[in-house]
């Protein structure tokens, strides 16, 4: 997958935590990825770490000190703050969070912050009751005000043993928001509300009827939009994906729930995509206790769920709120996709080629049928992902170039 890394200058600030070590590893990846990571460590961060692992890690100097002339052919703090793409601070100390809330520039990383014009990410890491206390909320509190990102620390087993809020953040969530803060965010302003994943319909305690989807498709376009300056709210049927960071996830089990929580949320949302696959059909009865083998197989009568997309279809929309389906075709895909774009009242439809074993359920990629009331749009196989930002772009240039009404 291109990461969106490459070409990019990741400044990123080390402080005095305990936690310096994990940051290396997020350095490695990105150095990796052919982005530039000069790193600057306060004093106390060198404490925890050597200077010399990060200019191992990156191949460029290492910034420990505003004033050292060992950099001969380094960036200045200045040249630092100006050339950066984003700042990255991590792990952010109580002190450090309280030198930039209150914009002193008593050294490198803190001077180079209050010159910068880039996005600056903060990631605190700390003791339980550091984290908690007024002062330090207070602080950040202050650099959300200075329109500073600050990335929630994690609970858990402190290395003093305290357990609660200090642990730094994961990998996966910081990537989310370093994406978000390098690409341009186009769809700020945009309530984006996916549905995904199978629905189960209970048979009894034990059984239920269901479908072979993943959520795959439907967890990238939450994650695309959200990375695309987006609100996001996806509702889930049950999934093993984790929640894509930024996301408010909603999670469900039957068609009926799913119908009941995209009613509701539809009220707020600007764009609905619908790749959830609800099941057509629910059993007549819902069994209370599990149904037993003695009496011979029974048998089993079906009713029609809901259909979301037709009713939502159905429903008066605000100016400018789009609706995409998606359906799932193994033969005849764009008169089948015609019609249902039709029928339902959609401005977009995606049709899934389920035929293949490299599109549809489960698959990590996906070739798609884009159809508009005017347009045929053929996407190649891509990643499910990349596959999301395409249909997001369509979104764009076929009904977003004028400003939203
Ligand atoms: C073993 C040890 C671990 C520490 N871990 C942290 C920590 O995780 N977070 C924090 O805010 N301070 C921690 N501190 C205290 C900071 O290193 C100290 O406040 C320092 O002044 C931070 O300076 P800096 O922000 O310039 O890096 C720790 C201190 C020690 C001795």
């Amino acid at each position: 997958m291109g990461t969106g890394f490459a070409g990019n200058i990741i400044v990123v600030g080390v402080c005095g935590s305990i936690a310096a070590f994990k940051v290396a590893g997020w350095v490695s990846t990105l150095a990796k990825e052919e982005a530039r990571v000069p790193v600057v460590m306060t004093d106390s961060a060198q404490k925890f770490i050597t200077p010399l692992t990060f200019a191992a890690l990156t191949g460029e100097s290492v910034y420990t000190s505003m004033f050292a002339d060992e950099h001969s052919g380094a960036m200045s703090h200045i040249e630092l703050a100006q050339e950066a793409s984003v700042f990255l601070i991590a792990p952010a100390s109580a002190q450090t969070i309280a030198r930039l809330a209150h914009g002193f520039a008593d050294d490198l990383l803190s001077t180079a912050v209050l010159a910068t014009r880039a996005p600056v990410i903060v990631c605190p890491a700390m003791n339980t009751r550091m984290y908690q206390h007024r002062a330090t909320q207070d602080n950040l509190s202050r650099l959300r005000q200075l329109g500073y990102t600050v990335v929630d620390p994690e609970s858990g087993l402190m290395a003093c043993k305290d357990e609660g809020p200090g642990r730094l953040v994961e990998w996966e969530s910081v990537q989310e928001v370093l994406w978000r803060s390098l690409r341009s965010l186009d769809l700020q302003g945009e309530q984006v509300l996916v549905t995904a994943g199978p629905t189960r319909e209970p048979i009894d305690p034990a059984r239920f009827i269901s479908n072979r989807s993943s959520g795959k498709m439907g967890y990238a376009l939450a994650r695309a939009a959200y990375r695309r300056g987006a609100d996001v709210v996806l509702v889930s049927g049950p999934s093993t994906l984790n929640c894509p960071y930024g996301v408010r996830r909603i999670m469900v089990e039957t068609a009926a729930e799913m119908f009941e929580a995209v009613c509701r949320e539809f009220e707020k949302a600007t764009i609905l995509v619908k790749s959830a696959a609800v099941s057509d059909f629910r059993p007549a009865v819902q069994h209370e206790h599990k149904v037993k083998k003695k009496n011979g197989a029974p048998a089993l009568e079906l009713v029609r769920n809901p259909d979301i997309l037709y009713e939502i279809g159905r429903k008066k929309r605000k100016p400018g709120q789009l609706v995409i389906g998606f359906a799932a075709e193994s033969e005849n895909l764009e008169m089948e996709g015609k019609r249902k774009l039709q029928r339902k009242n959609l401005d977009m439809i995606a049709v899934n080629d389920i035929s293949g074993s490299d599109t549809g359920f489960e698959a990590d990629t996906n070739r798609l049928i884009l159809l508009t009331g005017d347009e045929t749009i053929e996407l190649p196989l891509l990643s499910k992902s990349e596959t999301a930002d395409r249909i997001f772009d369509v979104l764009k240039e076929k009904f977003r170039s004028s400003p939203l009404s």
